[in-house]
Order: C-alpha cells, then sequence, then structure tokens
C-alpha cells in the first residue's frame, strides 16, 4: 500500500523535493547535508523502480490507471457488487493476428453504438447536449484501442453534415455533436498511419440533400479506401479476403440505413448485406436473439455478415460494465445458434472499456476463436495450425468479482511472488532510508 501512495507522487516532484532539502542543507552547512541529498536521490531512483515496475496485469488489484499495463484500465464494477479496484480489458486482441487471410466475413470486430456521442462533449453550436452519451473517448482513441466498427448517426445541419443524436429525423442545436467532417478526418488519418487495418461505418443515416454523404466523405479523404459496391457479396458468398482487401486498399467499408442511397450514391444498404439483432432493451432478453425489423432473420444464410447489438434502450454507464461481460457473452452464444450457426462479425456495444474484466474485447476475442482458428479464444489459436488444434488457455481468467474487497487473494503471481526487480526495490528503499535517517 505505501508503494501505492508513493508512486502516484510525480518522479518530478520527488526530484524538487530533493532540491529543496539540498539547499535548506547546504544553508545549514555541514556533511549531513550531503548525505541527505544523496539519501534523497537514493530514495528517488528507488521510487522510480518501484513506479516502474507497477505495470499490473488483468485482474490484479490497482490504484489508479496508469499502473495497469497497456490495453488495461482500472475499474470497479458496483452494478455486480465488484467494488475492488483492478485491471480490465479495453482492447481486443488483433482479430487477424494469428490467422490472416481468411475472407472478411471470418472475422469478428469490437463496434461501438454511437461512437461519437461522447460524455461529457459540447455541441459544437455551443449548446450543452441534452441527448444520451454512449462512449468515454474519442473515435481516434476507439481506434487505437482496437475498435474497428463505428456507428455514426448523420443529419443534415448547417448546411453541413453532422453527427446527432436526435429525434423525428431533426437535428437541433442541443442534440448535435460536431461536423461528420471532423470524425471522417480522424478515421481518415487513422487508416494513413496503418495500412493493413479496416473499418466499418454503419451510417444511420438521416440525410436528404442531395449527394451529401459523397460529399463529405469525398471533403474527408477517405473515397480512395471505400472498398466498391460491386464487389459486396449479396448472395451469401464470402467476402474478398482481409489480404485482398489491404492490397487493394479498399480498407473502409460503408453501409447505410437508408435503402435509395444505394441506387443513389453507390453506398451500400446495409440489411443487403449484414443481418442484426435488436437494439436496446428488447435485444437483451437473455435466450431471445431476434433481428429488428428492418433486418431479415438472423439465420438468412444469402446475408453474409452478422451483427449483435447488445447496449440498453438509454446508456447507462454505470450498468455498462455489468452489461458487457456475462449477460454480451451469453447472447453472442444464442445469436450464434440464432444466425444459423455463425458467429458475429460485429459486436455492437456501449461504454466498450466498460466490463467486469475481460468485456466486449474478451466477446470478440472468443468469436474470433471459433472464426478464425475453431477455439474458444483467438488466444488459444496456435500459428499454422490446422483448424480446430487449439493450445492450453494460456491467461486465466480474471477473478471473480466475489474475490473483491480480500485486498486481491486468488492472484496471479505478479503480486505475491518475489522477483529480482522486487528484491532491488527494497533494498534500495532501506538503503534509502538508512541514510536518511542517519543524516537527520
Ligand atoms: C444554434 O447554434 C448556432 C451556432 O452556434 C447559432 O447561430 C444558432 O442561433 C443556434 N440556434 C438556436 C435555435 O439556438
Ligand atoms: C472531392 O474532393 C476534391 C478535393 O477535396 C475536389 O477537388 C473534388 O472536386 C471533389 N469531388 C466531388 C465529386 O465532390
Ligand atoms: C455471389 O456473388 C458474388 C459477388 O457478386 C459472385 O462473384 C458469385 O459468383 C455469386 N455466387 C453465386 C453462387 O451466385
Ligand atoms: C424476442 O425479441 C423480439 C424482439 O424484441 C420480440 O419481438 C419477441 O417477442 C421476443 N420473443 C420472445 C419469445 O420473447
Ligand atoms: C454513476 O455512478 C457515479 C458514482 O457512483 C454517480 O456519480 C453517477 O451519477 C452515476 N451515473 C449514472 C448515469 O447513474
Ligand atoms: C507460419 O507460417 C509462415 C508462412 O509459412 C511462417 O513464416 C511462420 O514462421 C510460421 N509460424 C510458426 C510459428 O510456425
Amino acid at each position: 500500500m505505501v508503494y501505492f501512495s508513493i508512486s502516484l507522487v510525480g518522479v518530478k516532484d520527488q526530484l524538487l523535493f530533493c532540491n529543496r532539502i539540498g539547499a535548506w542543507h547546504s544553508s545549514q552547512g555541514g556533511v549531513k547535508s550531503e548525505l541527505s541529498l544523496l539519501s534523497c536521490v537514493v530514495l528517488v531512483i528507488a521510487l522510480c523502480l518501484v513506479c516502474s515496475s507497477s505495470s499490473l496485469k488483468l485482474g490484479e488489484t490497482c490504484g489508479s490507471e496508469d499502473q495497469c499495463d497497456a490495453g488495461l484500465r482500472c475499474e470497479t464494477c458496483s452494478a455486480n457488487g465488484n467494488t475492488r479496484p483492478r485491471c480490465t480489458r479495453i482492447q481486443p486482441t488483433s482479430p487477424t493476428s494469428k490467422v490472416n487471410d481468411l475472407a472478411f466475413n471470418r472475422y469478428s470486430w469490437l463496434t461501438t453504438h454511437n461512437s461519437y456521442a461522447l460524455a461529457g462533449a459540447t455541441s459544437a453550436t455551443g449548446s450543452v447536449i441534452i441527448s444520451g452519451t454512449n462512449q468515454e473517448d474519442s473515435v481516434s482513441s476507439q481506434l487505437t484501442n482496437g475498435v474497428r466498427g463505428l456507428m455514426l448517426d448523420m443529419y443534415d445541419f448547417q448546411n453541413d453534415i453532422w453527427l446527432c443524436h436526435s429525434t423525428g429525423g431533426q437535428c437541433y442545436n442541443f442534440t448535435s455533436f460536431q461536423p461528420a467532417l471532423n470524425v471522417l478526418k480522424e478515421i481518415e488519418s487513422f487508416l494513413e498511419a496503418n495500412p493493413s487495418e479496416i473499418v466499418t461505418i454503419f451510417i444511420e443515416d438521416y440525410v436528404t440533400s442531395s449527394n451529401g454523404l459523397t460529399n463529405v466523405f469525398n471533403a474527408s479523404g477517405l473515397t480512395k479506401y471505400l472498398f466498391p459496391l460491386s464487389r459486396m457479396p449479396n448472395n451469401g458468398s464470402d467476402w474478398p479476403t482481409v489480404d485482398d482487401m489491404v492490397q487493394q486498399n479498399q480498407r473502409l467499408l460503408v453501409f447505410t440505413s437508408k435503402s435509395s442511397k444505394q441506387a443513389s450514391e453507390g453506398i451500400a444498404y446495409v440489411w443487403n448485406y449484414v443481418v442484426e439483432t435488436q437494439y436496446g432493451d428488447d435485444g437483451m432478453e437473455a435466450g431471445n436473439c431476434s433481428n429488428r425489423a428492418e433486418s431479415s432473420a438472423m439465420d438468412t444464410k444469402s446475408k453474409s455478415l452478422v451483427l449483435v447489438n447488445y447496449f440498453r434502450t438509454d446508456p447507462d454507464v454505470n450498468q455498462s460494465c455489468a452489461d458487457n461481460s456475462a449477460g454480451l457473452v451469453n447472447m453472442m452464444n444464442t445469436c450464434y445458434e440464432a444466425s444459423g450457426n455463425r458467429w458475429p462479425n460485429f459486436i455492437a456495444v456501449d461504454f466498450y472499456q466498460r466490463s467486469d474484466g475481460g468485456g466486449a474485447p474478451e466477446a470478440v476475442d472468443e468469436a474470433n476463436g471459433h472464426l478464425t482458428c475453431g477455439c474458444d479464444n483467438i488466444a488459444y489459436c496456435k500459428a499454422n495450425a490446422t483448424f480446430g488444434t487449439c493450445d492450453v488457455p494460456p491467461i486465466s481468467p480474471p477473478p471473480p468479482a466475489a474475490a473483491a474487497g480480500d485486498g486481491g487473494g486468488n492472484q496471479p503471481s505478479h503480486s505475491q511472488g518475489i522477483s529480482p526487480l522486487n528484491l532491488l526495490q527494497s533494498l534500495a528503499l532501506i538503503l534509502a532510508f538508512t541514510i536518511f535517517s542517519a543524516s537527520i
């Protein structure tokens, strides 16, 4: 515990503290000033070792965000009675990391519902926003974390196309977020910087202006990445492989919810290609995986992509950690059967970083294990092995919520074993305190 609280103090502040002690002791004169300065420096080095080693693994008790390993976040989940802050996942394993030459529809992609509706955002009009919010980080940050499906609501607004969470097909200042162009440019930067990544956009389309979508995509620089409508299979056959899509630089799929746009602008009408589950509360009823009204039945094999929605009608950040855990995985299994033994290609959630452990990233990893190598999780896939040859699970699952409050018994080795680094830190700390007490 001492380690945690001390390591929260910035290294810079510690060095300033040393300077001040040094200056004060110098003004007093004597050998002790040098001793205390030395002890202070040793102390800082010891503390640095402590902070550099405070990279905690999945499920370990944490005191602050930056203590967890990359791709993890320090979270509780009070909705599940889990009050012990621990490192939880916010990133899926890259779907193509084990098997990378399959058809696009043989992968599952983490998808954010209302990706643009950020908690705490104010409208670019300057207005407060009264609409619900569904995510906590920018689209750029979502992409960095491995989100590859984005759901964007687009409206005609202020002589432009805006991202808006509104009602009746009409955007208002108090339901508007920002011009779509801003976010499309973020996606363009990501595709530019990551030449082997593929992104899918689902537009909830309220745009009626002539060529509105075409113009805003063109202005964003995204047009050159578009996967052409003519290559999309509308008969249930496999999509081109991800390799092929990358080589041809056709790395952006765009779907619209307005059927007329397919003829007028060449933008794929989503339910010609995708079967999609009911959204909102009705889509979260355990054991019931039904299609939303506009979609064909889930088991319609002439649509080769499967999208599972799993989020509340009224977004609730505090419940989302529970929703994005057991309930989501159960629904994914229910939908596998309802979809004619097909795992979802897109798993869409609110607050994708929230979970009681593995969360939406874990669900995506499970789907990708089944899809790409025939194992229960992509982590168990063996490189170059035949389909269905799996490794023993290399990672233990995060400890259950019941372990909460005991300071983290039942945990992986990090906090229990004495590593050489721990030993070094302890020695340095003892040395520092010894010299420090000798010097005052
Ligand atoms: C909406 O915001 C714009 C831009 O800030 C402003 O010019 C306009 O007056 C606002 N409209 C209303 C109805 O408040
Ligand atoms: C697309 O954008 C480019 C540059 O941004 C512009 O020169 C061109 O006229 C635009 N094309 C259409 C069809 O809007
Ligand atoms: C299905 O559509 C694809 C792409 O349009 C085409 O290449 C393929 O021949 C079609 N397959 C069948 C069985 O019709
Ligand atoms: C399953 O969910 C759908 C969509 O909300 C609903 O129409 C249907 O009545 C539900 N079926 C059962 C058996 O509850
Ligand atoms: C979520 O929980 C926090 C902390 O308990 C609370 O301040 C906040 O109002 C809650 N938010 C919602 C939407 O319930
Ligand atoms: C898998 O196969 C590829 C191509 O044949 C090869 O480059 C790679 O080293 C193999 N990986 C392993 C782990 O065997």
